[in-house]
This record gives C-alpha cells, structure tokens and sequence, in this order.
C-alpha cells in the first residue's frame, strides 16, 4: 500500500455533512412518501420510526466503530479485524448490494435531471396532478430519454467520485444539504396550508389536513408482514446501512470525533428530512385528491402541482428540482465510493480506472432497470420487474441481512473493549447507555431482523 496518508474528512461538520448527504436522498424524498403511500402512512411511520432507533441506530454505531477502527474499505475492514475467516464476505455482499441498489438509483436520478429540464423550460404550467402523472409515465416508458438522463448522472457521479473524498464529496454537501433543508420547510408550509380544495360547483375534492392525519395518525389495522418488512428496509436504506458505505465513511473520519454522536445526528437529520418530505407531499396528496397509493410516480406528479400554487412558481420548481438532484448525487457518490474503495485498496486497481470499471457496469445493469418500463416491462420475477426487483432484494434483504451480519460482527467477534475503545476514543469520551447500546448489538438487533425474515418468507406465524 502507498505511503500516502489516507484521504480523509477535513472538519467536524464535513463528517455530518458527507455522512448525512449520503444518507439525505432518493431515499427520503421519493422512496419515503411512496412506502408511505402504499403502506397504510401512519402506521408505517410508527414502524420506520421504532427500527431507525432501535435497529438503525447501533448499526450506524457499529459501521462507524469498524470503518475507524480499521481503516479501511468494506471488506479490507473485515479482513483486518477477522484476518482468516469468511466475514470478509459481508463486504462482498455489501459490494454487491451497492451495485444493486445503484442501478435502479441511478435511473431514478435520471428522472429528477429531466425534470429539471421540464422546469427550465417551465412545462409544468397550468398541469393539474392528473396530467403530470400522465407525463411521467410517458416520460418513464420511452426507451431512450430515461436512459440518456441516466447515463449523464452516472457520468456525474463518476466525476465526483475520481476527484476524491474532500474535493469532491465533502465540499458539496456542506454547501447544498442547508438550502435543501429549508426548501423542504418551505414547501411543507405551502402544501400544509392548502387548506379546502373546493370545486366551482361546491363540492369538497379534498382537504390537505387528511394528508397530516394520513401520515401522523397510525391505522395499525393496515400493519401486516409486509409493511413492517417495508419499513425495516426502508430505515436501512434511507441510513445508507446495511453495505459497507457507513464502514467506508468512517474510514475517513478522524480519530478524536465522537462517533456516537456523529451516528445520532446524522439519523436524525435524516429522519427529520423524510418526515418533512411526507409533510411536504401528503397534504398536498389530499388536496388534489391524489391516490397515496400512486407509486414510484408520486412525488413527480405531486411536487410540481404545490409549486403551482406558489408565488414565484417557476424559481420553486427550478430550485427544488436542482437539489434534489443534487441529493441524489451526494448518495450515489457514497455508493459507487464502497465499490471504488474495494476495487482500490483490494484488487488494488487505481482510482480512475476502478471508478470508471464500476460505473460503467452499474449503468449497464441501471439500463436494464430503466428499460423494464418499456421494452423490458415483460420481464419479471416473481411478479415484479427488473426495477423492482433490484430495488426489492437490495433494500429489503440485502441491507437489513448486512445489518444483521455487521450486529452480529460488532456484538460477538469484536471484543466489547475493542467496541467501547473505539466508541469512546480511548475512554476520553463518556457513553451513555452504553450498555443498552451493546446489548440491543449483540441480542436484539440480529434476532428482530431474524423474525422479521422468517416471518416474511412465512417460516413463522
Ligand atoms: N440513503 C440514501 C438515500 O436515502 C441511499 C444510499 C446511499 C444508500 N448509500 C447507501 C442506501 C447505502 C443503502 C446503503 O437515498
């Protein structure tokens, strides 16, 4: 291995910044509302809320803890604690989720650069929700202007990623996660306060404070085995958990910032971000009268109806558009970050010719996911399309069994002291709850994540 220092993060807030832009994307703003949306709303929030701190949480700990501690890559991390053994092979799994989940992301991303597009050339005017979802699934199912989006996000992401952790990644998200955040706000406001939707002939249409109830009032009657294995995986997948990338992250992070802190903060911006997102979309759902149950559609078509309603319409559009796009890009960057790192410091491949390998063969599978709302709809697995499918395996059984791999690592292979030094940078720092914290590693988090399988695949109940 070089002699060169190890590329790294250079401040405090760089780490929250980089950690939260890569947990802050897709995942909070288009997946969130979506699960939400198909999966009753508030129960699903109550679920989601109860893994992120009882599940995601110690896992974000335990990532952070083997990714500083090692200093290393997702599998050079297991390599080094567990020399000899086959735990290397939860890296290698995380790697192959990271292709996976990236795939379907990069499409997905796509999307938002062709609506910034749309709103440049401000074609969303005077569209009702109705007309924009139609528009979307139009958009979707042409076989090449998703793909050309696609492919430019990709390319985008592999620029980021050559020019490295601190050049590229950290500068980024500092600057644009803030803006971001308060957009949100603002169109939370907005869509909250839409108020009665009346129509000429008095009729009530609908009301945005159904939104709030909808997503704040749980109906624990629509909780079933896949909705709780839905919002399992969408807490592992909104934290970027589950592959390596938080192992990989804290492989840059500096040895006197205080990890467990570091963890809590990031889950909570994160969660807070996907909560706003919901406040954001829902109301406004209920006001046009929206099916929540919409799809993957539902943010597209709904968004752009709220910033109708907005003075300055047209800068609204434009603005949230650009960041989310460049959420999207601050989370795919720490994707294709865990495969780069792997190719780099294992196969020992250079940079610029691993990212380039990486990415081209994600965008390649990311092709395949695209096409599967056109020429390839045909093509399914057990009922779902490629796009789903990758979507589906990754979020909802790679990432969470990762997680459970990664808990069982932390809580039973590393020794508690090795944990606790590393948590607590030497005992410089006090952690509260620790043991709390150690026991829900090395006994309740395997074991909820193990129920949750055996239910879902029907071995129990
Ligand atoms: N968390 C990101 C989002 O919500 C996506 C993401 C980035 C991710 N890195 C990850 C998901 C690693 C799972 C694992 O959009």
């Amino acid at each position: 291995m070089s002699s060169k220092p190890r590329d790294g993060f250079s401040s405090k807030f760089g780490v929250i910044a980089a950690a939260a832009g890569s947990a802050v994307g897709l995942g909070n703003i288009w997946k969130f509302p979506y699960e939400a949306g198909q999966n009753g709303g508030g129960a699903f929030l109550l679920l989601y809320f109860v893994f992120v701190i009882l599940i995601g949480l110690p896992v974000m700990m335990s990532e952070f803890v083997i990714g500083r501690k090692t200093n290393a890559n997702a599998v050079g991390a297991f390599k080094s604690l567990a020399p000899k053994t086959p735990w290397f092979f939860t890296g290698v799994m995380g790697v192959a989720a990271a292709f996976m989940i990236l795939s379907f992301y990069g499409v997905v991303s796509g999307w938002t650069l062709e609506y910034i597009y749309l709103a440049v050339i401000n074609a969303f005017k005077g569209q009702n929700p109705e007309q924009l979802s139609k528009g979307f699934n139009e958009f979707i199912s042409n076989p090449i202007r998703p793909v050309f989006w696609q492919v430019g996000f990709m390319t985008l992401t592999a620029l980021v990623v050559i020019g490295g952790i601190k050049n590229g990644i950290e500068k980024i998200t500092k600057l644009l996660m803030p803006i971001l955040f308060l957009l949100i706000v603002v169109i939370g406001i907005r869509s909250v306060s839409l108020g009665a939707n009346i129509s000429e002939s008095g009729e009530v249409i609908g009301h945005s404070y159904d939104g709030l109830k909808f997503l704040f009032k749980p109906d624990f009657s629509k909780i079933d085995i896949d909705v709780v294995l839905d919002a399992l995986g969408q807490a592992f997948f909104s934290l970027s958990l589950g592959m390596g990338t938080i192992i990989t992250y804290g492989s840059y992070i500096k040895k006197d910032n205080n990890l467990k802190k570091t963890a809590i903060e990031v889950a909570f911006l994160d969660t807070l971000i996907a909560v706003l997102a919901g406040v954001a979309i829902f109301p406004a759902v209920f006001y046009f009268n929206v099916p929540p149950t919409e799809g993957p559609g539902l943010v597209f078509s709904v968004l752009p109806s709220i910033f109708q309603k907005m003075a300055g319409g047209y800068i609204w559009t434009l603005a949230f558009f650009v960041l989310f796009a460049v959420a999207a890009l601050t989370s795919s960057i720490s994707l294709l970050e865990v495969a780069v790192a792997y190719f780099t410091e294992e196969l020992k491949i250079n940079r610029l010719k691993a990212t380039i390998i990486t990415a081209v063969s994600i965008t390649a599978l990311g092709v395949a996911c695209s096409l599967s709302n056109s020429v390839l709809k045909d093509v399914s697995f057990f009922g779902r399309n490629i796009f789903d499918t990758m979507d589906h395996v990754s979020s909802n059984f790679l990432l969470p069994i990762g997680g459970m791999l990664i808990a069982i690592f932390t809580g039973w292979v590393m020794k508690q002291s090795e944990f606790y030094n590393e948590l607590s940078n030497n005992g410089t720092i006090k952690i509260k709850l620790f043991k709390s914290i150690y026991f829900i590693i090395r006994f309740l988090a395997p074991v909820a994540i193990a129920i949750v399988f055996l239910y879902s695949v029907g071995l129990l109940g």
